[in-house]
């Protein structure tokens, strides 16, 4: 995997960084002061990484992420050096303060990522990560479904690889066009921080792409009864091969129930775009071995395993 060095040691910084590193990922911070105290404390919170000047760490990875404050960009895009060729993703969001409240410095006849693709001459520059907190960015688990993030970017050729990065960190990576549509971004991101800012939200809030229940897709209940695995075991084994399910664009979500009378009594539901996506798509596809390599052991205490359309009748509130 291609090295990622992150500009800036603050929230995002550290969040990312801790999302890829457990996704296998080796990261290198660059920073103006490898001695500052946000360096010195992204040491402690991101294992296997280390701290060095801009140019030092751009120089050295083929992929570059901006996670500074919106005004540093030109100083820090300038301190990169040559960015020809590598993939550049803008976290960033051009924000000014305003009657005491954050606001958009810029909007919406230009946008502060085509400010960056300008800036940052021959890269490849995608804006993204910049829509929900940090908080969000460096734990996406817990949620009923993936947390969306929004890619925008001028290079098809390229864009897939910004997904891939985008997925390692346990978002639904969706496709939102041109570069030019970092102007919807970037007020997009405005959203959530008044969400969560003026309007009680948790700041580990996430935007999702919801599907309606009963339209195409499916949904396949299996239920487990432990006999020779706790029910830890089976939790664990689950965490790990979510990430196989994640990856997989078959399924649309999955939840694991553990039966409050009965602990060894488990409920998995996953949800497929179809019968036929997953029974050809994904089992048939690059996902499934490593998920099953995971889960194998359990399958002796597998009781049901069947799939369910939705009906109509269905609420959540
Ligand atoms: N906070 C969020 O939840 C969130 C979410 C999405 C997007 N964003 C955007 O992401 C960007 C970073 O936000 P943040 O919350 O991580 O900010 P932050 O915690 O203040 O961190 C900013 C980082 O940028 C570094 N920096 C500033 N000027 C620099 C320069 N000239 N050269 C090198 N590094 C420089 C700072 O270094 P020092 O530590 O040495 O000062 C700090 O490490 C902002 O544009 C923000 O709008 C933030």
């Amino acid at each position: 995997m291609e090295t990622i060095a992150i500009i800036g040691t603050g929230n995002v910084g550290t969040a990312l960084g801790k999302g890829w590193s457990r996704s296998g990922h080796s990261i290198v911070y660059g920073a103006s002061d490898t001695r500052s105290k946000s360096a010195l404390a992204v040491l402690e919170s991101v294992s296997g990484t280390r701290v060095a000047g801009v140019a030092e760490a751009a120089n050295e990875a083929g992929i570059v992420v901006l996670a500074v404050p919106f005004d540093a960009l030109s100083d820090v895009i300038n301190a990169c050096g040559d960015l020809q060729g590598k993939l550049v993703l803008d976290a960033t969001n051009p924000l000014t303060f305003h009657d005491d409240s954050l606001e958009l410095a810029l909007g919406f006849s230009t946008s502060g990522g085509e400010q960056v693709a300008e800036m940052a001459v021959g890269a490849d520059v995608f804006k993204t990560l910049n829509q929900v907190g940090f908080a969000v960015m460096s734990d996406t688990s817990g949620y009923a479904s993936r947390p969306v993030m929004f890619v925008a970017g001028d290079n098809d050729r390229r864009k897939p690889d910004v997904f891939a990065l985008v997925e390692d960190l346990g978002f639904e990576a969706r496709e939102a066009g041109p570069m030019k549509a970092a102007r919807l971004l970037e007020p997009y991101a405005s959203l959530w921080i008044d969400q969560a800012l003026k309007f009680g939200a948790p700041t580990d809030n996430a935007f999702g792409m919801l599907r309606r229940n009963g339209e195409g897709g499916t949904v396949e209940c299996i239920r487990y009864e432990l006999t020779s695995h706790t029910p830890e075991d089976l939790i664990a084994a689950y965490e790990e091969a979510g990430r196989h399910l994640r990856e997989a664009p078959e399924c649309c979500g999955y939840q694991l129930t553990q039966c409050e009378e009965t602990p060894g009594r488990f409920i998995l539901r996953i949800c497929w775009t179809s019968s036929e996506a997953h029974l050809t798509g994904f089992r048939k596809g690059p996902h499934f071995p490593p998920f099953l390599e995971l889960v194998r052991p359990f399958v002796p205490e597998i009781s049901e395993m069947t799939h369910y359309s939705p009906t109509r009748v269905a609420w959540t509130r």
